[in-house]
């Protein structure tokens, strides 16, 4: 029973499932149609060698989003970050949001330019329009919040608030990136269309028919750990991430690529 129970829990962590999600939305453009988005999140330095570059090569994506978390503050190794990110690249172009680890970092700086200097599209409060065949969508990065309450003494929600204000664009498709899940109704009241985030972990230790244990900012029992929630005009996409923290393993919570399908009306 004991040994069952711990090749259950060997495979479980070092198995990735993929998660597909097909997003409908009328201002998805017609030329965007069948527009593949890899998400990353969580990474936390874990090693994966080629199951989770071969993984992503598979789904062919046109971009690779990573939301928050490429390093872990207590065991930060530049080194296996970034022979990630150079195979990812390989792939499709990568767009990065720094996450709460990032955050703790005091080299963060460095981090970003060894990214920048890869030729990855960093996103810290900024948008980039992608365009193709003369349509074009909205990608905005909204750094962690405790970057924000680093810098300001604004409280999280409404420095969050106020940035996407600044950076959605009412007439086009937005697509957010931002670590935090918890942020949903900040989300929901800027009316950004997609939202792709992590940071929970999917609960570290995932009980049937109750879901996540446990999650930073949400404590026991949170709310927001994976899968896709839904209100008014904004979907919010949560990666159970593909990394560790404080705690070394997951229970009935294998690391998961998520990869989204953009779908045209048109
Ligand atoms: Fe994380």
């Amino acid at each position: 029973m004991l040994i069952a129970a711990g090749i259950w829990i060997t495979e479980t962590n070092t198995n990735i499932t993929i998660t597909q999600y097909s997003i409908h939305n009328p201002k998805i453009p017609a030329a965007f149609h069948g527009f593949k988005i890899a998400q990353v999140s969580d990474f936390h330095n874990q090693q994966w060698g080629d199951k989770l570059i071969g993984l992503m090569e598979g789904e062919k994506p046109d971009i690779i989003v990573v939301t928050g978390d490429l390093v872990d503050s207590s065991h930060t190794d530049f080194g296996i970050a970034m022979d990630f990110i150079n195979s990812a690249l390989k792939i499709a172009p990568v767009y990065y949001v720094p996450g709460n680890h990032e955050a703790r970092l005091n080299r963060y700086d460095t981090l970003k330019k060894q990214l920048m200097d890869s030729g990855v599209h960093v996103l810290e409060n900024q948008r980039e329009w992608i365009v193709k065949k003369e349509a074009k969508i909205n990608l905005v990065g909204i750094e962690d919040p405790d970057f924000f309450e680093r810098s300001a003494s604004d409280n999280m929600q409404k420095s969050v608030s106020t940035t996407l204000q600044s950076l959605l664009d009412t007439n086009s498709y937005n697509i957010v990136l931002c670590h935090r899940p918890e942020l949903f109704t900040e989300y929901v009241n800027a009316q950004a269309n997609l939202v792709l985030t992590g940071h929970a972990h999917g609960g570290q230790i995932r009980i049937p028919f109750i879901g996540g244990l446990i999650a930073p900012d949400q404590g026991f029992f949170p709310k927001f750990t994976e899968g896709i929630h839904s209100q008014g005009s904004t979907n919010m996409i949560i990666s159970r991430g593909l990394g560790n923290s404080i705690l070394p393993i997951r229970i009935n919570n294998t690391p998961e690529l998520v990869v989204v399908s953009l779908q045209s009306y048109t």
